[in-house]
């Protein structure tokens, strides 16, 4: 959220974050990923709003057709098997014609074959002329 906001100066962006003690070493102190997240977006106020709690719930708030893109960073160990549910709520919130971006996209491609995407979907994001290994996007028509 950061640097999209620090480039993007009309970007408006809604962060999402359970931010509670989970599987796995970067979340041992979750509390203070929270505290770094809420300082270091102080410099943006009035573009960014943050969301505490189960993105899965947390679907259910926000309106369909109301995001120009989706940022889906959600790989971790205890979310294995739920990507489909989560990214299947989520994807009504993207207006038409925009994207589902996200990280590690390969490791739960299953998830999105049982949505009924197929490998061809999948588009590499580009940073100059150097394709990113781990982002991926996905146009929403
Ligand atoms: C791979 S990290 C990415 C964090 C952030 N995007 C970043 O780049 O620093 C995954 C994040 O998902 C959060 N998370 C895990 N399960 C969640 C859930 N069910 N709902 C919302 N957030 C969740 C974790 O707290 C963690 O911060």
């Amino acid at each position: 959220m950061y640097f999209a906001l620090k480039s993007n100066k009309e970007l408006h962006y809604t962060g999402i974050d359970l931010w509670e003690v989970i599987e796995g070493k970067a979340y041992k102190n979750n509390k203070a990923n929270e505290a770094k997240c809420r300082k270091k977006l102080k410099e943006f106020e009035g573009r960014h709003s943050l969301i505490k709690g189960d993105a899965f719930d947390i679907s259910e708030k926000l309106e369909d057709q109301s995001y120009d893109f989706i940022f889906y960073d959600l790989q971790c160990k205890h979310m294995e098997g739920f990507h489909s549910s989560v990214i299947k709520k989520y994807l009504p919130k993207i207006k038409k014609g925009g994207v589902l971006i996200g990280c590690d996209f390969r490791s739960f491609r299953y998830d999105f074959y049982a949505l009924g995407f197929k490998e061809s979907d999948f588009k590499p994001c580009q940073f100059k002329n150097q394709r990113s290994q781990r982002l991926e996007y996905l146009h929403i028509n």
